[in-house]
């Protein structure tokens, strides 16, 4: 059993730990008067900040989620550590060496701890082997290719996984750790013959959460004949949550906060890249979208005042991924749109490839070139018509002028409608009519391909009529993504829900949050009878699979036809015909779920 923190330590902590200085490393806090600072609650999402710090007295309370205490909860919540940890925590920041009332030091120490520990070393350990004779020289020449001198690599902790079954394991446990912890961390995985390293013969870039401890890592292939994907990254571990991971952001955070700004890119390279061209606010997902967290994440650090300012800037390589992305920002809940600006590089090249070829200021400029999310979408729809005849005009008003229409915040709809005359090359009346006849006509009429008899259309209905009227029945619904449906108005009334599941308790307030479309569908749904005669677990279950076979299905064949264009000896072939197999795979395991079909 390991010591307990003596009592006095206990209290020091507490009271030297400057409460504003912790919470700052986490939220944005501004002056609110009387000597209080406020910033957007990081316990729960919310635009105004009600969340309070008081430093005199070294309390936090959020008016919101009534969440408050002192400064030892505020880490305990926030990085979910027991009361030692967080008290060991604190003394770690301010170098203050902690007794324990059994024992002079503590041995063992707290999973959590443990962990930091053996990513810590394990990057060390990585870093040192990549200036190693021998096989790391593959890694060393991997990063010249792609503009990186020894300096850039040492700044952002770059190292090299061993070309060996074992190497990390063997050194960690010459260091105390167990067979156990090594796999917990993710740093290796059960073989066949006991326990093998996870990375191995590849380039390592270590992921640091916000406060700056490494969590995992992300490690890129560097032999032909490594069959495994491009870019392997640590799985989910108690410390590596990638849903709320953004590379980078340890080293970008002051400057996000100063700049007003942060910059998406897509990969680690692209990081490096971007910040050794000057821009400083570069950030990227590790091997996941950018969801939901991830915008959490942000906001807090672009609080100013009241509001969330700031922009917040998404690079893509080629106008294929950047359409792709514009044109989700219709259906997301557009919370974030108004601040959000795509920059695309028209050649396609990412931010790495662009500094590689045209230098620093080529970056530089295209970040400077970046586009409002809805100009850039609408504009992209609006390559597909040839303006030059009437005709097409005509067709670019009628396609574009539904967009305007799907901007929630009305403010900015009047000056869409300038530009888009301004764009197409015709009157603003001409505009300003066609919207106006959109918002009226929209209520009911079909907006996106599914036609309203096809069993694809019925399915997706039906599942969102078990889950809006019984929810609690299916274990299963959460599985489903807002992509599964192909329906245009369904798969934003999925998103509604998804978005605030607990809403589902109260369908009133889900209602009351929607626009009318929306609105006007989720009641429908609500009220329509099941097409059974007996609503059980099983019935949604199997719907909810079969919806989910359906949305495979559709990739497959997405995949499919990439694998078609790919050239078989580009490196993409071997990852995109993995991802194929397996989701072959899931189809059938889904498959054997989904009775759907019988069913409707
Ligand atoms: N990525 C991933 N898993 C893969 C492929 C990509 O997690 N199988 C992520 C990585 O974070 C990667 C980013 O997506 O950095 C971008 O992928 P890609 O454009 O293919 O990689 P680059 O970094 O541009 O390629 P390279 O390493 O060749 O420079
Ligand atoms: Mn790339």
């Amino acid at each position: 059993m390991a010591g307990r923190i003596r009592e006095d330590d206990v209290s020091h902590i507490r009271h030297s730990s400057r409460i504003d200085d912790v919470v700052g490393d986490y939220v944005q806090l501004k002056n609110a008067g009387g000597g209080q600072k406020k910033g957007l609650c990081p316990f729960h999402d919310e635009k105004s900040p009600s969340f309070h710090v008081t430093p005199s007295k070294g309390f936090y309370h959020c008016f919101g989620c009534q969440s408050g205490g002192d400064v030892i909860s505020f880490v305990m919540k926030i990085e979910h550590l027991s009361f030692t940890e967080a008290v060991e925590r604190l003394a770690d920041r301010m170098n203050y060496q902690l007794t324990y009332e059994e024992g002079p030091a503590r041995t063992g120490g707290s999973d959590r701890k443990r962990l930091l520990e053996a990513n810590r070393l394990a990057a060390l350990f990585y870093q040192e082997q990549l200036q190693q004779p021998g096989p790391a020289q593959v890694g060393r020449e991997f990063l010249q290719s792609r503009g990186f001198d020894k300096a850039a690599a040492a700044k952002f902790g770059v190292g090299y996984a061993p070309d060996e079954w074992d190497a990390l394991s063997q050194h960690l446990k010459g260091r105390g750790f167990t067979d156990a912890e090594l796999e917990l961390a993710g740093l290796t995985k059960p073989g066949q013959r006991g326990h093998i390293d996870r990375f191995r013969n590849r380039l390592v870039w270590p992921i640091h959460e916000i406060s700056g401890d490494v969590v995992g890592f992300g490690a890129r292939r560097l032999s032909e004949a490594d069959t495994g994907p491009k870019y392997l990254n640590t799985p989910e571990t108690p410390i590596y949550k990638k849903s709320a991971l953004l590379y980078g952001l340890e080293m970008a955070k002051k400057e996000i906060a100063k700049k007003r700004q942060v910059v998406v890119v897509e990969g680690y390279t692209d990081v490096m890249a971007t910040h050794l061209a000057g821009i400083e606010t570069a950030v990227a997902t590790c091997g996941t979208a950018f969801g939901d967290e991830h915008i959490r994440i942000l906001r807090r650090l672009l609080m100013d005042d009241d509001a969330f300012r700031g922009e917040v800037i998404f690079t893509f390589d080629g106008d294929e991924a950047g359409q792709k992305a514009a044109l989700r920002a219709f259906n997301d809940d557009q919370k974030f749109v108004s601040q959000t600006f795509v920059a695309v590089e028209e050649r396609g090249l990412d931010p790495c490839e662009l500094r590689i070829k045209d230098g620093d200021t080529a970056v530089r400029d295209l970040i400077a070139r970046r586009v409002p999310l809805f100009e850039f979408a609408i504009k992209s729809k609006l390559k597909l018509f040839n303006l030059n005849t009437a005709e097409g005009r005509v067709s670019a008003l009628k396609e574009c002028a539904p967009l305007i229409n799907k901007i929630r915040d009305k403010a900015l709809r009047p000056e869409y409608v300038r530009s888009l005359a301004g764009w197409i090359g015709v009157d603003i009346e001409l505009v300003r009519d066609a919207v106006g006849r959109g918002s009226r006509e929209s209520v009911g009429a079909s907006r996106s391909g599914l036609e309203k008899s096809s069993p694809t259309y019925l399915l997706e209905r039906e599942v969102l009529k078990s889950i809006l009227q019984r929810s609690e029945l299916s274990q299963s619904w959460p599985e489903l993504m807002a992509e599964d449906f192909d329906d245009e108005a369904l798969q934003s009334v999925f998103a509604a829900i998804a978005a605030e599941p607990a809403m589902l308790s109260s369908i009133p307030d889900l209602i009351s949050r929607c626009e009318p479309e929306a609105a006007a569908l989720i009641t429908e749904l609500t009220v329509e009878p099941l097409r059974t005669n007996e609503l059980t677990t099983f019935f949604i279950d199997s719907l909810v699979a079969r919806l989910r076979e359906v949305s495979v299905t559709r990739k497959i064949s997405e995949l499919k036809s990439t694998l078609q264009r790919l050239d078989p000896e580009s490196p993409d072939y071997g990852p995109t015909f993995t991802q194929l197999v397996a989701l072959e795979a899931m189809r059938r395991a889904l498959h054997e779920k989904g009775l759907g079909e019988a069913l409707l």
